[in-house]
């Protein structure tokens, strides 16, 4: 079957590990190139239940000392080597979009169906990023469940990290992995 160029960019989509992300990354146009595609995602209520934080630049490093402060205060214990990650995880992609997801609680839409639009559009951030020529991931880790980085982040109530999408150029040509099977995944609902 023929496979058309959209499916060809959904087919060819691969996280670039965020270590493996340097510069440059994408210029203010560039960037708003791709959130003008992230942006078009499924809303139910057309809510629009999410927003964008930027951070690059020194910003980058200035929230990984605070991650590693916190860190530690989380856990004393924390071996070294755990903490220097945290210092340095926002430091290697040139640019790094959280993407915050705003739930409205009890609102008739409901909450699931929110944070699902703003997963949405970590996914078509990432798509396009990689159709742009950039690579990208998206991460979590505990720092994005955790209220202290929020408030740092500026995050109000009811607002939540959806994803940080990490974004830069790839320096590496990133293996495919395995994939799921869709035959092994769709079955026939019989009544
Ligand atoms: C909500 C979400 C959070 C994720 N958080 C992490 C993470 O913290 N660390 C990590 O190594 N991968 C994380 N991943 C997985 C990567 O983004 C990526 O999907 C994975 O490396 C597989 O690569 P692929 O996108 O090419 O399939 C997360 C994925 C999702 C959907």
């Amino acid at each position: 079957m023929h496979t058309p160029p959209a499916l060809q960019l959904l087919d060819a989509r691969r996280s670039v590990p965020s270590l493996e992300l340097g510069e440059p990354g994408p210029d203010d146009a560039t960037l708003l190139r791709m959130l003008q595609s992230a942006v078009r995602v499924p809303d139910h209520g057309k809510l629009v239940p999410f927003r964008f934080v930027r951070i690059t630049g020194d910003a980058r490093h200035a929230l990984g000392e605070f991650l590693a402060a916190r860190a530690l205060q989380r856990n004393p214990e924390a071996p070294p080597a755990l903490v220097e990650k945290d210092r340095s995880r926002f430091s290697h992609a040139p640019m790094i979009i959280a993407v915050v997801a705003r739930i409205q609680a009890g609102h008739k839409v409901p909450e699931q169906e929110q944070l699902l639009t703003a997963g949405c559009v970590c996914f078509a951030l990432l798509q396009a990023a990689q159709a742009l020529g950039f690579g990208a991931q998206w991460l979590t880790a505990w720092m994005a469940y955790d209220p202290e980085v929020a408030k740092v982040l500026g995050l109000g109530e009811g607002e939540r990290i959806a994803g940080f999408v990490h974004i830069g150029t790839a320096s590496v040509d990133v293996p495919e992995r395995d994939r799921p099977d869709p035959r092994a995944l769709l079955t026939d609902w019989t009544p």
